[in-house]
Parts: C-alpha cells; structure tokens; sequence
C-alpha cells in the first residue's frame, strides 16, 4: 500500500489531503500536535486507506526522530502542510515572532526533509509537496505580513535547494493552493478545501510517467513564478 505522511493533518487544507489520499486508497499519517483531536478527525475521514494519526509538532526534533522511525523507509509522499500566520506588520514584530514563523513554516519541512528526502532517493521515488503561499513569491514582492511573507519564502529556498538533491523519481515542489476558507484563510476567501487541495493531491499521485517536475512552484497544476 503506498504511504503518505500529512503535517498538520487535523484541520483545514492538511484535513482535507488526508481524505482525498485516503480515498485513493494510501495509508495516510494523519500529523497532529493534538492526538485525541486528530485520532478524531481520522475516524470520521477516513474512507478506502487507512488514516493513522500520529504525534507531530514540526517543530520538536523528538516527534521527527520518532516518527521517522516509526514510518521506516517506504513513505511515498510527504506533504509539508502545517503552517501558520502571524498577520503583525513589520514594525511591530519581534524577534521572536519572526523566529517562530521561521520554526514551523521552514524548519519544521527542512526537519521532516531531511529524514525522508535520503529514504526516498534510496527508493529511487518519492515526492515532497511543501505547502507554500503567494505571499512568500519574489514575483509578487512577498506581498503578504512581513513574518509569515519571509518564512514561506525561506520555504521556497528551501524547495529550490532540497530539490537539488532529489533523486531518480524524487520530486520536491512547492504549492500554493490559492486564498482558501479554513481558519487560517478566514470564512471570506472564495475556495473550499478541495480547490485548496487539489494540485497538492494531483502532485503527490500523478504517474512517475507524466515528465519530471521537480524544484517547481505550482498553482491550479501548473508552474507559476518564485
Ligand atoms: N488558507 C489559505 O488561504 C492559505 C493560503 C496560502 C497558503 N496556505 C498554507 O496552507 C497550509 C494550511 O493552511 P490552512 O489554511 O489549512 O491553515 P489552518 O486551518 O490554520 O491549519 C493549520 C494547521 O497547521 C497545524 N500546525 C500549526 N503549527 C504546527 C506545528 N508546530 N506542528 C504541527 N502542526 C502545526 C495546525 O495544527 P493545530 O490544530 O494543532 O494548531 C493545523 O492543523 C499552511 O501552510 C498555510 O500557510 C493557506
């Protein structure tokens, strides 16, 4: 059965992967910082694979390490999904707002990454989807809040620089999946969690035969610019 691991699996667009990877039939790690809330949400989403919830807070380096070990060497696809917003302008964020931002939305992917991208190129398959934002694009002057703007940036670096070292089949790639009603995106944005979902999903399954693509930003399943 092939495998895919989900960060911030509990809600939102993360929630939302999970039951589309499951009803394609994958046995889904459902990340949750919260287990009660995510072995929740797992019984009530879980359709064809199974969901399995497992302990994650991309930010302690003890849940990466475990549940490395706890998933072995086979994981298919990896979606670098939990995020957050800090909305502050410039002037009034601190250090350590810009430090969290960079904590979860970067180095928490660059963690996962690093235990799975070297499992993956000795499989010779594998794909990395780091769930990304407009906000965080050069070609869009990081338009977004100064916290969140340079962290999905760095998340942007760090997709050019990790896809660099993928192998054979690797692929690692970035999505922004558009303004998305979740908590995050608020009750006015204009897509569901499906359209939010959707070029994550088709990247994670579409057929090793379909052409590369790999070190790309896409949006609505096609390459946009950093
Ligand atoms: N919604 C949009 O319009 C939009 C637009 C562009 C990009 N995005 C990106 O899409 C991704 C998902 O966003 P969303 O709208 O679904 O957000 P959301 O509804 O706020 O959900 C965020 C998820 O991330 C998890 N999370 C936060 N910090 C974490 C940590 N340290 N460790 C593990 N999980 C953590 C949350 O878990 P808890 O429940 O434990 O807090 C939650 O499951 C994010 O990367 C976001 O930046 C969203």
């Amino acid at each position: 059965m092939r495998t895919a691991l989900v960060t911030g699996g509990n809600r939102g667009i993360g929630r939302e992967v999970c039951r589309a990877l499951s009803a394609l039939g994958y046995h889904v790690y459902l990340g949750s910082r919260d287990v009660v809330v995510g072995r929740r949400v797992a019984r009530a989403i879980q359709s064809e694979g199974d969901i399995e919830c497992v302990r994650l807070d991309v930010t302690s380096g003890e849940d990466v390490s475990a549940l490395s070990e706890h998933v072995g060497e086979n994981l298919d696809v990896l979606v670098n999904n939990a995020g957050i917003y800090n909305a502050l302008p410039f002037r009034r964020l601190s250090v350590d707002d810009v430090r969290q931002s960079c904590e979860t939305n970067m180095l928490g992917p660059f963690s996962l990454i690093s235990e799975f991208l070297p499992k993956m190129n000795r499989r010779g398959q594998g794909r990395i989807i780091n769930v990304s934002s407009g906000y965080g694009t050069f070609s869009d002057r990081i338009s977004g809040p100064a916290a969140y703007g340079i962290s999905k940036a760095a998340l942007n670096a760090l997709t050019v620089v990790a896809s660099q070292e993928a192998e054979g089949n690797v692929e690692v790639n970035a999505v922004c999946p558009g303004w998305v009603r979740t908590d995050m995106g608020g009750d006015g944005a204009p897509r569901d969690v499906s359209e939010g979902a959707d070029t994550i999903v088709w990247l994670a399954t579409r057929p090793a035969d379909g052409g590369r693509i790999n070190g790309q930003l896409l949006r609505d399943r096609k390459v946009v610019q950093w």
